[in-house]
């Protein structure tokens, strides 16, 4: 069993010298609680890669407090710093060229690095006071869902970490969107995550090319490599329909779950669940894996789950759905 710590003053000391020293725990971060080390320490890394059971070529995210310490890890160009003003803190992540500061082992040999600034105020305190970057993958077993709780981490890391800072429920509850800026004429979206890509052409003034949600594009899979077609999966068999009918319903035997993504009207059988009560993306986003999770738990033989619509934060949702019912 981990520590669960509040987020004291105290205990984020604690927590930065623990760290530095080598040490890994649980954090939370507006998107996904992840599994945090001193980027800056390849051991201490190394022990992120074995505790998550992920594969060596399948690179960290480093958090930074602010561009200051983005321009000590990576090379940054006007784009990048345009993107920062605008979105960090904040659900972005960039991937730029890394510098020798990084050590291979966080990066997977790439020459470049994927870099966040985080706007969880907890987290956030935490990685200021830190004189390291924080390198920090969703702390979940390879492939497993995403953890969104304190003890979404704890069921699953608990055994092998020490400390898990909790800071409550996260607010996104999807993973940060990555965008590749090492070519500042054509931003190419690596991952759709909690900051919609309209959001970023808006800032832009120009459309973005979006990249097929697809779970076996090569080419984006070539690009991030964690992009795995099966990721963020619950044991159970998820099947994805581009909607569930009340008929569909219905026809539902027991050993089957119904994933919705606003209430039904009227009354409901007891292996109907849903995601949101009217079908805002942001709600069905935040209970996304935590349900997923409490389904996986169940006993059910199947999930049926319904695609959000592909715009803003649909993209993201979607793209975890197809993901998660890839066999
Ligand atoms: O919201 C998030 O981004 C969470 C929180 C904890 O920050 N982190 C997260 O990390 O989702 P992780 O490791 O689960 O996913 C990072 C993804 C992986 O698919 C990895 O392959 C990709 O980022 N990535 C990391 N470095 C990269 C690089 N240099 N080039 C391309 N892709 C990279
Ligand atoms: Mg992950």
């Amino acid at each position: 069993m981990a520590n669960i710590l509040q987020p004291t003053e105290e205990n984020l000391r604690d927590l930065r010298k623990f760290l530095l020293f080598g040490g890994l725990a649980g954090v939370p971060t507006e998107t996904v609680y992840g599994l945090a080390a001193n980027a800056f320490d390849p051991e201490a890394c190394s022990k992120i890669f074995e505790v998550k059971q992920r594969p060596a070529n399948d690179p960290l995210i480093c958090h930074v407090p602010d561009v200051k310490a983005l321009e000590k890890i990576c090379e940054t160009n006007p784009l990048a710093l345009r993107l920062a003003k605008r979105f960090w803190p904040g659900a972005l992540t960039f991937v730029l060229p890394k510098k020798d500061t990084i050590p291979d082992i966080v990066t997977a040999g790439l020459g470049s690095v994927a870099v966040r600034c985080s706007a969880h105020p907890d987290f956030h305190r935490l990685v200021e006071q830190c004189e390291f970057p924080i390198a920090a993958p969703s702390a979940n077993p390879f492939a497993y869902i995403s953890p969104t709780t304190a003890q979404h981490v704890e069921a699953s890391l608990g055994s092998k970490i020490n400390f898990i800072l909790d800071g409550g429920p996260c607010q996104f509850g999807v993973e940060s969107t990555i965008i590749d800026l090492r070519d500042e004429s054509n931003p190419r979206i690596l991952r759709y995550g909690a900051l919609p890509i309209e959001e970023i052409e808006v800032e832009l003034g120009r459309s973005i090319d979006k990249p097929a949600v697809t779970t076996a594009d090569e080419s984006v899979q070539h690009l991030a490599p964690g992009a795995l077609p099966k990721h963020y999966s619950p044991r159970t068999p998820l099947e994805l329909r581009g909607g569930l009918s009340p008929e569909d319903l219905e026809n539902l035997a027991d050993n089957e779950a119904a994933l919705l993504l606003s209430r039904p009207a009227g009354d409901t059988p007891a292996n109907v669940f849903w995601l949101s009560e009217d079908g805002k993306l942001a709600d069905i986003a935040s209970s996304l894996y935590a349900k997923m999770r409490e389904l996986d738990e169940s006993g059910f033989d199947k999930i049926l789950a319904e695609e959000a619509p592909e715009l803003g934060l649909g993209l993201a949702i979607n793209d975890r759905l197809r993901r998660a019912s890839f066999r």
